[in-house]
């Protein structure tokens, strides 16, 4: 059994994902054991409650320094000792410390086909602007391991999504969301769980 720790920032739509896939039996072999948000009083929050799983905020407004916020961050993944860390929409800086030592046991959702519109100033809302403005006619989701690198680690998944006239950052937003995130992720998530993919030179690739 595959125990992850879902950590959001918002919404949490891509936890709740997770959690109908494997209610549902799409994503088998694996238990949520976790919630960290580092926000308070998000949606992500519920989500979690309802589904009887435990969460807790750990904010970096409740810290001196980032350091400081760091180590709360490590100690409180260390105690929870998950096989794998979900990044779904966090929107902190991962300590280089912990990307290290969970090294492909992390893994992010990002909003586009990286390498396009990814790395830093590349999050939320931003992304799908960012596509709009250069005109982009396809775009989409990834999902990839979190290496010391931002949005480099190895590539799992992606999903292509067209990209609509008169689309609003608003509405590619969602149709990402719906049609390669809650898609991608989940699967991904069932991939590792049953042993399907490793990663070789920095790629991934799918066993035999
Ligand atoms: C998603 O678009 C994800 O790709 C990005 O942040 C957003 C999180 O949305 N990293 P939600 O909280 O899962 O609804």
């Amino acid at each position: 059994m595959l125990k992850i720790l879902v950590c959001v920032s918002g919404g949490g739509t891509n936890l709740q994902a997770i959690i109908d896939g494997i209610k549902a039996g799409s994503i088998t072999n694996t238990e949520i054991i976790g919630v960290i948000s580092n926000n308070y009083g998000v949606k992500s929050l519920e989500r979690a409650e309802k589904a009887g799983i435990p969460a807790e905020v750990i904010s970096p407004k409740d810290f001196a320094d980032r350091a400081q916020f760091n180590k709360a961050f490590l100690d409180k993944v260390k105690e929870m000792n998950p096989d794998l860390v979900v990044l779904a929409g966090f929107l902190v800086r991962i300590p280089e410390e912990f990307v290290k030592e969970y090294s492909n046991r992390i893994v992010n959702i990002h909003p586009s086909l990286i390498p396009s519109f990814c790395g830093v100033g590349y999050y939320g809302l931003k992304v799908h602007e960012k596509a709009l403005e250069r005109g982009v006619k396809i775009t989409g989701a990834t999902v990839h391991f979190v290496n010391e690198g931002m949005d480099e680690g190895p590539i799992i998944a992606q999903k292509p999504v067209a990209v609509e006239d008169g689309d609003t950052p608003e509405m590619l937003q969602k149709r990402v969301m719906e049609q390669a995130e809650w898609v991608i992720l989940p699967k991904a998530i069932d991939d590792i769980a049953n042993g399907r993919i490793e990663v070789v030179n920095n790629k991934v690739i799918r066993k035999a």
